[in-house]
């Protein structure tokens, strides 16, 4: 719903003391959301009718919006809050605090080109998918014949289950809260149709990162293997922290690893002219150096999991190496498949996509120690995604996070099993 601003707008919502916030709500009811409130009827009846469920609306248009916090201000409810923006945007804000989603009246977008901007499209139901507590709940109410049939087939295709369905609600003996639209299109006679959609918190996969989450990276220690690596190539004016650095350097900027390109690379960095058997003895101490048995936390952690879930790992070195690494480590016999940095790396989808050829993106758990790399490309897909945050070096991310593989452990339990 697109209008002219009110004149007032700005004033209202500059005074607007219930917008939704980090600090959220005073208790821990749940909280149940509407997505395009408008001018905000529903979901103002709807928190006067149930104060023990706290609600949220969303509307993507300020000026829309500034027309629900006249109407709804003086009421002074604390179990309603509001948001503007953009549903794609929730994210983070609201990451596994939603208990269900009302779709009312949404647009209905009819041309073909703009379906993705359907609020039941495959795009917003990955953007909805970590919003959820646990399992997820959609309630839609439409006039829109042709929106109702999309969106029966998009949540099916996405694999939602659909648990009620009515082609004439108001016939039905159904307890409902009537939105501002839907008044006008019964008063038109136009039938509403209403469904019910529900979708369980199952994983299939679980993808590991390596470095600091599967494996603590010790920089010390690959500190010594580079000094030891480059005095056997007789690279005397050059320190091993010039090799990480270099190392570093050719992450940053290649799209992939190769061993022809990395040896150029660090020769070149390094000054230097190094025969390719130089990455070939790299890769093979890094396989080998500095093994560590794993902790018991892991293991109990791994142990777990593989009695439940495919387990695999995804990292952004050569997967031949960390393939090695983790063998060596006694641990790679939990894992079913690796995808390494050979094609090409983290954050680019394509690498999160090479476990999607056999389940969902829903159906998938990324774990990984870096925000950016692991945890939001995996989340743009629609995966689920836990940040391991062993180091604490996310303090404020309100993402799922865990510290520990013990505290892993308990969420994975709690939220898939
Ligand atoms: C047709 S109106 C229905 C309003 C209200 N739900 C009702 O039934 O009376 C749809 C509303 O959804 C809002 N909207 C559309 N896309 C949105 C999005 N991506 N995020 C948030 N709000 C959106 C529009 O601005 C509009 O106010």
């Amino acid at each position: 719903m697109r209008m002219r601003n009110p004149k007032d707008k700005m004033e209202v919502i500059n005074n607007c003391t219930f917008f939704y916030t980090e600090e959220g709500f005073s208790n821990s009811n749940l909280i149940h959301m509407e997505i395009g409130m408008g001018k905000g009827k529903f979901l103002l009846e709807m928190a006067l009718k149930y104060p023990n469920i706290n609600f949220i609306g969303v509307e993507k248009y300020s000026s829309v919006a500034s027309l629900a916090i006249k109407k709804i201000a003086p009421y002074n409810l604390p179990n309603l809050k509001i948001l503007i923006m953009d549903a794609k945007n929730l994210g983070e804000l609201l990451d596994h605090k939603i208990s269900c989603i009302y779709l009312n009246f949404s647009d209905p977008w009819p041309k073909k080109r703009h379906a993705k901007r359907r609020l039941t499209s495959e795009d917003y139901l990955k953007c909805y998918e970590n919003l959820f507590v646990k399992d997820a709940l959609i309630y839609q109410k439409t006039d829109n014949d042709d929106l109702f049939a999309f969106s029966l087939d998009s949540l099916k295709n996405y694999g939602y289950t659909i648990t009620d369905v009515s082609y004439d609600l108001h016939q039905e003996n159904k307890e409902n809260v009537m939105t501002e639209y839907e008044e006008k299109f019964h008063d038109q006679g136009i039938k509403i149709k209403y469904l019910k959609a529900t979708k369980a918190n199952k994983i299939k996969k679980i993808i590991f990162d390596v470095d600091d989450t599967l494996i603590m990276f010790d920089k010390e220690k690959y500190l010594e293997t580079y000094n030891n690596i480059l005095e056997k190539y007789q690279v005397l004016n050059k320190k091993g922290i010039d090799l990480y650095k270099a190392i570093g350097e050719y992450e940053k900027t290649s799209p992939c690893f190769n061993k022809e390109t990395m040896c150029s690379f660090i020769s070149s960095y390094l000054e230097t002219d190094l025969p390719l058997s130089f990455i070939d003895d790299l890769n093979n101490l890094i396989a080998s150096n500095w093994i560590y048995p794993p902790s018991k936390d892991l293991i109990s952690l791994l142990d777990f999991l593989k009695n439940n879930w495919e387990l695999d790992v995804l990292t952004n070195f050569f997967a031949g190496t960390y393939q090695k690494r983790l063998t060596n480590m006694g641990l790679f016999s939990y894992f079913h498949k690796i995808v390494g940095g050979d094609k090409a790396r983290k954050p680019d989808a394509q690498v999160f996509l090479e476990f999607t050829h056999d389940v969902k993106a829903h159906e998938c758990l990324m774990i990984g120690d870096n925000l950016e790399i692991d945890i939001k490309p995996a989340l743009n897909l629609g995966m689920k995604a836990i940040l391991f945050d062993a180091l604490d070096e996310y303090p404020t991310c309100k993402y799922l996070k865990s510290h520990s593989y013990e505290e892993l452990k308990k969420i994975i339990t709690e939220l898939f099993l």
